[in-house]
């Protein structure tokens, strides 16, 4: 199918790489003249594992092209993907102007039928807002517009993963057409016919994704109730961590084994600093301003994120406890993406604690494989490692702020001899407290037994 794509950031880029690797023609356009014209270099505005060869591979086999022109883009699709920004104003309400924009621009620019699908997060209801923007702006055109919902789950540092080998794929529509266009699209994907371009070629061993038809309004509600949950249960985690500590429980061995109960699960339900991101903090407040909207008090999502809110002061209890002054001590943060395999650093904890750190006036050396380049611009006033060690070099404590794999095998004795004090304060409860005391570390983490 001829696939158009507006918005070419984290989900725009996924989507219509994906889409061209499997054997649509995609073209993409962003506002941005900028960053389109380093994807039409070859180069990717974003750290993405696998997404770099995904384009490269498509844009080689000429499925795949970059158009600052937005008219033209509208004008080559059958179907239009929409991925611009939702971001939150300050009254945490989704920010939907990039949304009606796109509207206008693809009802007065379209010539022929389109299915026009919705593929950023955005409150429900949306979907109808859309059918009347397209509807009014294209009312002298007589073009035919179908909408459609299609969230996406892209996890970042995963999304390739999470989009070629999905567990469900949902699609709120309104008729069969919609249905039917959109099944065309996914078809590889549900049927696993396409050549993998990550995995050497060979998809993982795991089942085939669900394919569920809903309405536009139920799909936009499934994927914010799907973050918000994800929301609440890291913030369970992290208010069990809490209790875990005063009663000298360790929370590690506690979620594994509630999480061994099926109705529950064992993943997404790690303590630790918070969640971050771009994602689950912003979908959860607009769900919060959904349901106010709504006349339903959601107070427990207020709380998860009061939760979450909390966690940077928690963890800096513990600093001030194991420092006793932090004005100018010399501190190691290792990690400021929110999390691993990313370089984005939107709402991460660690910029929060860094943040923290430098208001009590500490001196901080950071390192993170990916996130430096981003991060220098808002962290003007600290110093960056080359490397781990050299973050660690000096410091009276160390911090992890981002659970990073590679930290965890660092030669831990080079990191205990180059520092002023050998103290650990592990914020991702990366660590294991056994093996870092065995190390010669004072080592501290979040809902374990110091
Ligand atoms: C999220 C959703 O997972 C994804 O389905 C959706 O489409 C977009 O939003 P993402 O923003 O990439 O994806 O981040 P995610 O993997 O969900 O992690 C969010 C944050 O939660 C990170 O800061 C992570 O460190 C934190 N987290 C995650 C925890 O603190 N504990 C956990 O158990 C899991």
């Amino acid at each position: 199918m001829k696939i158009s794509v507006i918005g070419a950031g984290y989900v725009g880029l996924v989507t219509g790489g994906c889409l061209a690797g499997l054997g649509h023609e995609v073209v993409c356009t962003d506002s941005d003249a900028e960053k389109l014209k380093t994807l039409e270099s070859g180069r990717l505005p974003i750290y993405e594992p696998g997404l770099d060869v995904v384009i490269a591979h498509a844009r080689k086999e000429g499925r795949l092209s970059f158009r600052a022109n937005g008219a033209e883009t509208v004008q080559f699709g059958d179907a239009i993907f929409i991925c611009v920004g939702t971001p939150p104003l300050p009254n945490g309400s989704a920010d939907l102007s990039a949304i009606d924009h796109v509207a206008r621009l693809v009802a007065t620019e379209a010539r022929t039928p389109k299915l026009v699908i919705e593929k950023s997060t955005v409150p429900a209801q949306t979907g109808q807002e859309l059918k009347r923007a397209l509807a009014v702006y294209g009312r002298k055109s007589g073009v035919a517009f179908r909408v459609a919902s299609n969230p996406e789950f892209l996890r970042e540092g995963t999304a390739v993963e999470d989009f070629l080998h999905p567990d469900r794929i949902v699609v709120g529509v309104e008729d069969e057409v919609a249905e039917k266009q959109l099944k065309e699209i996914y078809r590889p994907v549900l049927e696993r016919t396409f050549t993998c371009p990550v995995h050497s070629g060979k998809c993982p061993d795991v089942p085939l994704p669900a394919w569920l038809v809903t309405t536009i309004n139920s799909a936009e509600l499934i994927k914010h109730a799907s973050n918000s949950f994800l929301a609440v249960k890291i913030s369970y985690a992290n208010m069990v961590a809490d209790l875990a500590e005063k009663l000298g429980a360790d929370i590690e061995e506690v979620v594994r084994a509630v999480g061994m109960d099926p109705r529950i699960g064992r993943s997404f339900f790690h303590a630790g600093i918070g969640f971050g991101g771009f994602c689950l903090p912003k979908d959860l407040q607009a769900f919060v301003h959904l349901a106010e909207k709504s006349g339903v008090d959601f107070s427990m999502l207020k709380e998860a994120e009061n939760i979450n809110k909390r966690r940077i002061n928690r963890f800096m209890e513990k600093i001030r406890r194991a420092l006793w002054v932090v004005k100018g001590k010399q501190i190691g943060v290792l990690g400021l993406a929110f999390k691993p395999n990313t370089d984005d650093i939107r709402f991460a904890p660690a910029i929060d604690l860094i943040h923290e750190l430098l208001k009590e006036g500490a001196i901080v050396r950071a390192y993170d494989p990916e996130a430096m380049e981003k991060a220098q611009p808002v962290l003007p006033q600290i110093q960056f490692g080359k490397s781990a060690y050299e973050a660690a070099e000096g410091a009276e404590a160390l911090l992890i702020a981002t659970e990073w794999e590679q930290f965890r095998k660092l030669d831990w004795e080079r990191v205990r001899d180059s520092m002023v004090r050998p103290l650990i304060l592990d914020g991702r409860n990366l660590l294991s407290a056994k093996q870092m005391k065995g190390h010669g570390f004072e080592y501290y983490s979040m809902g374990r037994p110091d």
